[in-house]
């Protein structure tokens, strides 16, 4: 029987966060300096994730997404796409990285049987991208995204934008370009308070309505039908050339028909984004429970998944864990 919380919701996405760590310090994920690592021994390794996501898939979990941190810092990662792409079930195996290792790695990922890419990029101007994830690597990452998007069996590929305070009209219509010309589906997200700065405040979240006004000042859009369970509101620009999403958790939740669970690198089981308890899964694992204690563990926890987050009630507590060490 699939996962099923007390909300009548089904489970059948799982995101696996490989490593905490990142090579990229992004204002609204880390702070500059002074994140403290999760130890080594703590970390699941290749056969843990692998243990455990088929038994996910045998619970009716069938599409997985591999996050970070920055998940292509985390050694040999590709042999772990390859475990899992093994896996009966899994239908769909996609992976969301900040871009920086992706013109390495892009040919093996491919090759150990990666679906699906998407690429987090905040600006398209230089000093502007520098300023927000505080690396000068805008030229890098947009090689990244050209190895990823040589290989048409990976397909689509996704560009993630968190639009912060700043973000200039040109920026957003260079986006646009990206999706029209090149066809990848460009997405803004709106920041939510799990930087690790703990600076977030309502006034700096621009909306997806936002974002979307200084679209249609140049580009009509056509609202798509959403899909479910999706975290993007999609549009077609009207001339039929490429589309545009926003992910709008903050302004518009989608909570409601959320079909989502992850599992931290150190092995614990998160049925929220905002999640301020989590089940842990590997010291059980660790201590040899069999899939059907582990199965009991993961049912009671996803019974209990949250409603929905609170970010816009009083008293709203952000998780103890911020965005690098979740997953997003
Ligand atoms: P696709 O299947 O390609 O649409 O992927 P996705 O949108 O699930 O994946 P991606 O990692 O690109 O996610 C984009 C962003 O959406 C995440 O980084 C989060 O910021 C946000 N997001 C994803 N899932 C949730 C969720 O359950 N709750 C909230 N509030 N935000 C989420
Ligand atoms: N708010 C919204 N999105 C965030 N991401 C990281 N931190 C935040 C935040 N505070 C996004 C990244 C990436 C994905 C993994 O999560 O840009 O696309
Ligand atoms: Fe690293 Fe991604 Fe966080 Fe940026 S958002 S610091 S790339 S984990």
């Amino acid at each position: 029987m699939a996962l099923e919380d007390a909300h009548g919701r089904l489970i059948g996405d799982l995101r696996v966060s490989v490593t905490d760590r990142c090579n990229f310090r992004c204002r609204y994920c880390m702070p500059a300096e002074g994140m403290d690592w999760i130890p080594r021994d703590e970390i699941l390794s290749f056969e843990e994730i692998e243990r455990l996501v088929r038994l996910f898939s045998r619970l009716g979990v069938s599409s997985v997404r591999l996050t970070g941190g920055e998940p292509l810092v985390r050694r040999e990662f590709p042999a772990l796409v390859e475990r899992l792409a093994a896996i009966e079930g899994i239908d769909d195996l996609s992976l969301t990285t900040n871009g920086y290792l992706l013109a390495d790695q892009a040919a093996d990922l491919v090759a150990a049987g990666i679906d699906r890419v998407n690429v987090s990029i905040d600006s398209l101007a230089r000093a502007r991208f520098f300023e927000i994830t505080r690396r000068d690597a805008l030229d890098r990452v947009m090689a990244g995204l050209d190895a990823i998007a040589a290989f048409p069996e990976v397909s689509p590929v996704k560009v993630n934008a968190v639009p912060m305070p700043g973000l200039g009209r040109e920026d957003v219509l260079r986006f646009c370009d990206l999706a029209r010309d090149r066809g990848f589906q460009v997405r803004f997200i709106e920041f939510m308070p799990l930087d690790g700065d703990r600076a977030w405040q309502r006034e700096d979240v621009l909306t997806g309505a936002a974002v979307r006004a200084l679209v249609e000042e140049v580009h009509p859009l056509v609202e798509r039908p959403r899909e479910p369970h999706a975290t993007a509101r999609v549009y077609a620009f009207a001339d039929g050339r490429g589309e545009i999403g926003f992910i709008n958790p903050v302004s518009e939740p989608f909570c409601a028909d959320c079909d989502r669970i992850r599992l931290t690198a150190d092995g614990k089981l998160r049925t929220c984004l905002f999640s301020l308890h989590e089940t842990d899964l590997r010291e059980p694992l660790r201590a040899g429970a069999d899939d059907a204690e582990l199965e009991r563990i993961v049912r009671e926890a996803v019974w209990r998944k949250e409603l929905k987050h609170r970010i816009d009630e009083p008293g709203f507590r952000p998780p103890a864990r911020t965005m690098s060490a979740i997953g997003g």
